[in-house]
């Protein structure tokens, strides 16, 4: 693929067949996207971790088909190659299926999304399949679902017994088979996440998933060390932004209680002539 060429649901397939990694990172707004963008990244996530890293709640759950509409058109303002996808949030898709295929659109026709993700296995096959049909590219997630973690009890490890991981590759294989064009692994034992990548066509994206995956995904506050409150042992930070940004914030208010900013280079002053005659008028020396 060349480096403009736009990304498309089905290219990631191919990718996969020339052994080339996808690489994707969520982003939530704008700005976020352009930096993605302007890293070459393939594909960007309107993650629901928003709701965590942007929103500051303490899980996805509370996150709203709302929230995730204004944040995916914010972020498509920023997309020129990568492929957008926006997530599905916790009951948007669980309450029927016509009410699931309708907020699926939501992403393409009202935010600018180039595709849909979407947690669970089996179970969501006659979605991703109805979904795939009204021409709405679906993007599976298994392993640890965060949306159900009241039911799995916490961010731990998925599929660590056969038997488990026998179901996990079941789950991969029947979300393929109904149209899934990629898979995001998450939390799952890297001999598991290899075995299932070499069973599947379409690439599996890991997160803490380990290296055999076809792409990687991170969430963009973990990557650049922006959300101090929750780092995961599988997350690697490239960058202390946050560190960073507390720095220069510092420095601002030092300065500004310092009477050093802003300084004449950061102003701008009236013509002479025009501050003469204002003084005039108005009385002042
Ligand atoms: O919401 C999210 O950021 C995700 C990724 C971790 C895959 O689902």
């Amino acid at each position: 693929m060349t480096s403009d060429e736009r990304v498309t649901a089905s290219g990631l397939a191919a990718m996969k067949a020339r052994g080339e990694k996808v690489t994707m990172v969520t982003a939530y707004d704008f700005s976020s996207a352009i930096l993605a963008e302007r890293a070459g990244i393939d594909v960007v996530l309107v993650g629901d971790s928003l709701g965590m890293v942007v929103l500051g709640y303490s899980s996805t759950l509370p996150v709203t088909m709302d929230e995730m509409i204004h944040h995916t058109r914010a972020a498509a303002r920023g997309i020129k190659r990568a492929l957008l996808v926006g997530d599905m949030p916790f009951m948007s898709y669980h309450a029927g299926e016509e009410a699931a295929v309708l907020n699926a659109g939501r992403f393409l026709k009202e935010a600018g999304a180039h595709a849909v993700k979407l947690e669970g296995g089996r179970t969501m096959c006659p979605l991703v399949r109805r979904m795939t049909a009204c021409g709405i590219p679906v993007m599976g997630h298994i392993g640890l679902t965060p949306q159900s973690i009241n039911l799995v009890g916490g961010f731990r490890l998925q599929a660590t017994t056969s038997h488990a991981a026998e179901a996990l590759l079941e789950d991969a294989l029947a979300l393929q088979e109904a149209g899934a064009f990629a898979v995001v692994l998450e939390l799952v034992p890297v001999e598991v996440a290899g075995l299932v990548s070499r069973r599947l066509s379409a690439p599996t994206i890991g997160i803490g998933s380990g290296p055999e995956c076809d792409g990687q995904v991170l969430v963009f506050h973990d990557l650049l060390g922006l959300y101090e409150c929750f780092v995961p042992r599988h997350t690697k930070q490239y960058a202390r932004l946050g560190e960073t940004a507390i720095t220069a914030l510092s420095q601002y208010r030092d300065e500004v209680r310092a009477g050093r900013f802003p300084s004449d280079e950061h102003s701008r002053r009236l013509k002479a002539d025009e501050w003469a005659a204002l003084r005039a008028r108005v009385g002042e020396k």
